[in-house]
């Protein structure tokens, strides 16, 4: 029940990264305190929030042109005598601040990640005193701190879960916005982690994804004071009786550490797979980028990694048409993918953002002539991925039981090397990590049968 004794509806849309994921399951957590349960229905919302991204143009586009079908919405609950309260939070608030309020005079609150634990309270202003509110504050730490205990039943039931230990980023890759919407690197403290992780555990969680915009610079302190690095706070979360699966996203070359390295080879329930991004293959665009690595640096690591753990899937982040990039620039980043051999990637074209330096650049890529090297590469990444996905056909994997599948009497999870798998199986295996036999793989899942069962038995 809310303060005003009746159950309301709040209706949140995710845009952008698992790390806005994460933050909409919090928030729909404190909302949840006050009385609001979760709606898909936006014309039964009380509150509308939006939870949005801006690394790229096309992402911050999307929100505005949303808010046009909020704002129609809101007008036929108004006719209803209703009202409908709008949030705009994420990276687009952090980023636009007021200029969201002129643009769409709908909106009733802006919020910035970092001030999320005050969403109940302006949601009450809104809602009793018609305010408007902007808070885009940077405290670096407040958000954790104040966000409640994660109890109740968003995380109940499930089995995998996202766990932020780390925001923010101090690199400054002169293409992204996150050092900007973000603010500076924040590693939570390891106590802190470890009692969210337990308490994941406990609501029944088996898979745990640590998140961070730069999460293997994670540093946060433990209770000695100690600054503890990625690697041994895996180490401490691997110890968590029930834990079965840990991942960390997303890395950034220069943190791999001989230390994290160890601990692919060391502690056996981190998954074989691992996101890096290398964004491009040639050593004078990285530059430009300021990401402090070469091509050379980058697949020296990558050896590194499998040397320590043979069967680790390798997937990256790659952008196209940066500022300056020419053929030959491009070619070294085919070449480059071509030595890795990637299991999965995301490749973007270049996109500026207001803000950062190579927006400012005058050496600016005609639109065409990225989208043709985004095709040319998209298509070699495809191929990867299906060859990788085509490889496990006939080995026996590890699969977490997730959901019902599509069909009747098929079961849906996920591999170690994160492809959705499907299997004919029988309700009572889900939840649990069974071993299946690959039978088939297309270039975004595979299906398997129950090793050690005959098919005809499950036919
Ligand atoms: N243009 C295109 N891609 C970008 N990314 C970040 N900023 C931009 C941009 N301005 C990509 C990078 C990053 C991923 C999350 O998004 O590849 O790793
Ligand atoms: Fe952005 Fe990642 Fe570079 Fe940080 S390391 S500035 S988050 S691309």
């Amino acid at each position: 029940m809310s303060r005003t004794g009746k159950t309301k509806k709040l209706l949140v849309k995710t845009y952008g990264c698992q790390m806005n994921e994460y933050d909409s399951e919090r928030l729909q957590e404190l909302m949840g305190e006050i009385g609001f349960d979760d709606t898909g229905d936006m014309e039964k919302a009380d509150v509308i929030l939006l939870n949005t991204c801006h690394i790229r143009e096309k992402a911050a586009e999307k929100v505005y042109s949303e808010l046009g079908r909020i704002r129609q919405a809101r007008n036929r609950r108004l006719q209803g005598g209703n009202d409908t309260t709008i949030v705009v939070a994420g990276c687009v608030a952090q980023a636009e601040g007021r200029e969201i309020l002129s643009r769409a005079p709908q909106v009733n609150i802006v919020i910035g990640p970092q001030s999320y634990h005050r969403l109940p309270e302006y949601v009450f202003s809104a809602e009793q005193h018609k305010q408007r509110i902007v808070d885009t504050d940077f405290p670096p730490d407040a958000k954790f701190a104040h966000l409640p205990d994660r109890k109740g039943e968003h995380f109940e039931r499930r089995l995998t879960a996202f766990l932020t230990v780390q925001e923010g980023c101090d690199k400054f890759c002169t293409f992204c916005v996150v050092p900007y919407t973000r603010g500076g690197e924040y590693s939570r403290p390891v106590k802190e982690i470890v009692k969210e992780a337990r308490q994941l555990v406990a609501g029944g969680v088996r898979e745990i994804t640590l998140l961070g915009q730069n999460v293997n610079a994670y540093h946060g302190l433990d209770k000695k004071g100690r600054t503890t690095g990625l690697a041994r706070l895996l180490q401490k979360l691997a110890r968590i009786d029930g834990l079965e699966r840990l991942r960390y996203t997303t890395s950034h070359p220069g943190d791999m550490n001989e230390d994290l390295i160890a601990a692919h080879r060391d502690i056996d329930i981190l998954m074989p797979y691992l996101h890096l991004p290398f964004q491009s293959g040639a050593d004078r665009i990285l530059k430009a980028m300021n990401r402090n690595h070469d091509a050379a640096c980058y697949i020296d690591k990558i050896a590194k990694i499998r040397e320590a753990r043979p069967d680790i899937a390798i997937s990256t982040d790659i952008i196209v048409g940066f500022p300056g990039e020419t053929d030959k620039d491009f070619q070294a980043t085919m070449d480059l993918v071509h030595k890795v051999e990637f299991a999965q990637a995301y490749s973007f074209r270049y996109s500026p953002r207001p803000g950062t330096t190579a927006a400012a650049m005058d050496n600016q890529i005609e639109e065409e002539v990225a989208r043709e090297r985004l095709g040319i590469l998209q298509d070699l990444l495809k191929e990867q991925q299906l060859a990788f996905n085509r490889s496990l056909i006939g080995r026996e994997l590890p699969v977490l039981l997730e959901k019902q599948g599509r069909i009747e009497g098929q079961l849906a999870g996920r591999s170690p090397y994160l492809q959705p798998v499907h299997v004919p199986a029988p309700d009572d295996l889900l939840g649990q990590i069974v071993k299946l036999k690959i039978t088939d793989a297309s270039k975004n899942s595979l299906t398997g049968r129950l090793a050690n069962v005959k098919s005809e038995i499950l036919a």
